[in-house]
């Protein structure tokens, strides 16, 4: 059955404290749930309380001590009969970690135990109202072998512990009330790096990153990452932490990046364990992000929380806005940027533009961990950080603090922030609310014209439609412009233009000549531009806009906009031949410009991918947008052998740090490496093997291997296996290994990963590894999208084998599969036809069935 938005209720009753007593086991672990109810004043009064459960069987329930009067199973529901005001409900449910691979609730993971909640993971622990909304105070006490869990942790503040023969046990209290999604248990054999930081009112609190033994030493930059993160929401938000411990456990198997329980964050081993000779400077990046992130929803999440699972964007847009701006205060400001707008673009674009598509705040669901998408995270970032540009940053900041001082200890609404917003700030946000509402990625058309000494501005937006959403209205965009003369080569000045309408008309004077015009400057807005602007002037933006997002976006244009032609096949070879020499000139400003750093260099450097230029085309040819990339490559490759060659060897010479520097100049070097590779694919493979053979670090080394597993040769093989034996036993780097084969730009990559797939350390029990083969899969332009079906048909069997297993992680699999409308007609049908084989499978689970019918349209 779908759920709606409009049609939230209150609960009926309070939770004010929840005690638990988990007796544990791998095997079978016992919860004796305790938990004190009364009526909800604010709510319809109701004869029953409905406890909400997941394949959960009861062992007992008592009310008061005694009978109740009266229950039922209404599914897995437990559905309970109470007469008076104020009661204690007692029950006991018996679980089985080792047996969950669904891994949520209470599960096992190598020896240790664990638990994700969120959204709805508590009901598979005992009976509870799992919604948002009911907070509660918890005690919990857990008890257990020594030798198997001789750690136990949950929320808050240990509060006592003690031992029993070969058994012990600690009781744990979180003073804060809490919903349930936030509960966390984590039992195992674990150390910690500790540490401590103290806050600015003086509070020291006790800082652990716990991981198995023997992961230690690569825990110190997820430890700093904290202590960076609780520092800079002191500074920039004027957030407290409000506990004197603060835990992160590192846990391999893991369905999502990390979690932000109470006190308790639990962390996939891939946010939290780096060291050069293993994780890549992305990674270390990807550490940073998620660690603050997790951090931040401390407030943003956990001291405000949310009134039900549509109002999710409330705290995952607001927190992914603020792990942001942190990473943008701790890196290159710019090329965060531009690493935010590329997964924007890379991913939640085409969910926008297709059958899955939903707004920031969805209407119904039935499957919530569905909505747990780059729409609600990365799109909901994109909308309040809108609101920040037309508020500008002191007022937004009188907003954020107004909205936390208002709200917090509260299940709030995206409308609550809003409005918070609006108090604070005092601008008018009224039909901004659209936002909240639409779906679909604006296109914004802009037209410049001279008249007299005034440059005029035409702009007008269109706002596709979307699934259930016909008819859109016009809504609120701030661009940020300049206008650049064409002679100095500067501006005076930028503006901030807000489109509120669906054509509008903006007038700048001073201009003796008509300028050219810089949009969207900072990627102000979450929409695409069609501009109306000549190759000559993106060049010129491209060599000189001092705009770093517009700069590189002046370069995106010019090579996409060929190469979207291109693949049509439209392209004269006159117009083919004048597009690249546009191309080569562009470039070689930015080879050329001293003042750059080559962080921001290697993105100005840096071609659009295969699925962006996918994205402009109604019916794309995945087969001719690889040759045309390719090829341009080539030429490019060639025509800039000297400066590329020299940025190498210049690039070759910085030792390893983790300083901008270096990290920009290891990635200039597999940069150049894959230009190299479409020019000359043997004496690319011999360069790559060198760095390989040469590479202190896993980010040369890495680089070196992504170039070499596309180009057939001895390199290849031999290095693809030094690999290998080097990383063997270390899951995180033979995650890499399975992911450059599968991605690799390799003719038979089909074959190799049907290969991995019997391989024995490939399982579909380990999300990151079953992810690490088949997500980099489906962006790979020969395999995925095999004329003869054959990648479509491989991942539709990979949903169907890994349903049962994993149905979270199964459905997250369907989008790739969905994109069958901008698809020539040749692989749309046969895309079509895996997705309505898998419609057609028996039990299918609740994730997967919603994604595939969604898809289907
Ligand atoms: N709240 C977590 C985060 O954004 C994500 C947890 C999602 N879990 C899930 N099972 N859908 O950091
Ligand atoms: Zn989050």
């Amino acid at each position: 059955p779908e759920i709606r938005r409009e049609d939230y209720q209150p609960f009926p009753w309070l939770v004010p404290t929840t005690r638990l007593d988990f007796e544990l086991g791998l095997e079978k672990t016992r919860v004796t749930a305790r938990l004190e109810i009364e009526r909800n004043p604010d709510a319809d009064a109701s004869p029953t309380i409905r406890l909400n459960g997941d394949g959960l069987e009861l062992v007992s329930l008592r009310c008061d001590g005694g009978e109740c009067a009266g229950h039922m199973m209404d599914g897995d529901d437990l559905v309970v009969t109470l007469e008076g005001d104020r009661h204690t409900i007692e029950i006991v449910t018996e679980i089985d970690p080792g047996a969950n691979s669904q891994l949520m609730g209470l599960y096992a993971s190598s020896g240790m135990l664990c638990t994700q909640c969120e959204a709805e993971g508590f009901r598979r622990i005992t009976f509870f109202p799992d919604r948002p909304d009911v907070l509660s105070t918890y005690t919990v006490r857990m008890s257990g072998p020594k030798k198997d869990f001789p750690v136990l942790l949950s929320n808050g503040n240990r509060a006592d512990m003690g031992e029993d023969g070969a058994s012990h046990w600690a009781e744990w209290h979180d003073p804060w009330p809490k919903p349930s999604y936030l509960f966390a248990l984590v039992a195992g054999d674990l150390v910690a790096r500790s540490d401590s930081f103290t806050t600015m009112g003086g509070r020291k609190v006790e800082l652990n990153v716990w991981v198995r033994d023997g992961d230690l030493e690569r825990t110190e930059h997820a430890m700093e990452s904290l202590k960076r993160s609780m520092k800079w929401d002191e500074d920039t938000f004027g957030r407290e932490y409000d506990l004197d411990l603060f835990n992160i456990v590192a846990v391999s198997d893991f369905n999502m990046g990390a979690m932000e329980n109470k006190g308790l964050n639990v962390f996939n081993t891939k946010y939290v364990l780096a060291d050069p000779e293993t994780a890549t400077d992305g990674d270390y990046d990807g550490i940073e992000g998620v660690i603050g992130h997790e951090y931040f929803h401390n407030w943003s999440g956990n001291r405000i929380t949310c009134r039900d699972w549509f109002q999710l964007s409330l705290k995952e847009g607001f927190t992914v806005l603020r792990d942001q701006l942190f990473s943008q205060d701790m890196g290159s400001a710019p090329v965060k940027r531009i690493e935010g707008v590329r997964v924007l673009r890379g991913v939640q674009f085409p969910e926008d533009s297709g059958p899955l598509a939903h707004p920031i705040r969805p209407d119904s669901y039935r499957e919530i961990s569905n909505f747990y998408t780059s729409t609600v995270y990365n799109k909901g970032a994109e909308v309040i950080r809108m609101m920040k540009t037309m508020a500008g940053d002191e007022a937004f900041r009188r907003g954020t603090d107004l909205y936390f001082d208002r709200h917090d200890g509260e299940a709030a609404t995206c409308e609550d922030f809003v409005k918070a917003i609006e108090d604070g700030s005092g601008i008018d946000l009224e039909q901004f609310r659209l936002w909240y509402s639409q779906a679909g990625t604006p296109k914004v058309s802009v037209e410049l014209s001279q008249e007299g000494d005034e440059a005029v501005l035409t702009l007008s937006q269109a706002v596709p439609p979307t699934p259930g959403q016909d008819d859109k209205k016009p809504m609120p965009i701030p661009l940020r412009v300049a206008l650049f003369d064409r002679d100095s080569g500067s501006h005076s000045g930028e503006h901030l233009v807000v489109l509120d309408k669906a054509r509008d008309s903006f007038r700048f004077t001073g201009f003796a000549r008509k300028p050219v015009l810089s949009i969207n400057r900072g990627f102000s807005a979450p929409v695409t531009i069609g501009r109306d602007i000549a190759n000559d002037e993106l060049v010129f933006l491209a060599a000189k806009d001092d705009d770093p997002f517009a700069r590189y976006e002046a370069m995106q244009d010019l090579m996409v906009r060929h190469l979207v032609t291109a693949s049509k096949g439209d392209l004269s070879d006159d117009a083919r031949n004048a597009g690249q020499a546009d191309i080569v000139r562009a470039l070689r400003a930015v080879t050329d410009d001293d003042a750059l750093d080559d962080l921001m260099r290697g993105e100005l450097l840096s071609m659009p991918s295969q699925t962006y230029i996918a994205e402009q085309i109604e019916a794309a040819d995945p087969g001719r947008i690889f040759e045309e990339r390719e090829g341009l490559k080539a030429f490019l490759a060639s025509e800039l052998q000297d400066e590329l060659h020299h940025i190498y060897d210049r690039a070759e010479k910085l030792p390893y740090s983790q300083s901008a520097e270096a990290k920009g100049a290891r990635k200039l070097k597999t940069l150049v490496l894959s230009f190299a590779a479409a020019r000359d694919p043997q004496k690319a493979a011999e360069l790559a093997a060198h760095q390989y053979d040469r590479a202190d670090n896993m980010t040369d080394r890495q680089g070196a291997l992504m170039v070499l597993t596309g180009i057939d040769s001895a390199e290849r093989t031999g290095r693809l296996l030094d690999f290998y034996n080097r990383y063997q036993g270390n899951a995180l780097v033979i995650d890499k290994w399975f992911a450059l084969q599968a991605s690799s730009l390799h003719p038979k990559v089909i074959e190799h990963v049907k290969a991995l797939a019997e391989h024995p350390d490939f399982t579909l029990r380990n999300p990151n590894r079953a992810r690490s083969l088949y997500m980099p899969f489906t962006g790979a332009p020969h395999g995925f999208h095999a004329a003869n079906g054959e990648g479509y048909r491989l991942i539709a069997n990979l949903i169907l084998d890994l349903d049962p297993i994993n149905a979270q992680t199964a459905a997250r699999f369907v989008p790739a599969l969905g994109r069958w409308r901008k698809l020539e007609p040749g692989r749309a049908a046969l895309m079509r036809a895996e997705l309505e084989r898998i419609a057609a499978a028996p039990k299918l689970s609740r994730d997967s069935f919603e994604q595939v019918t969604r898809s289907l349209g």
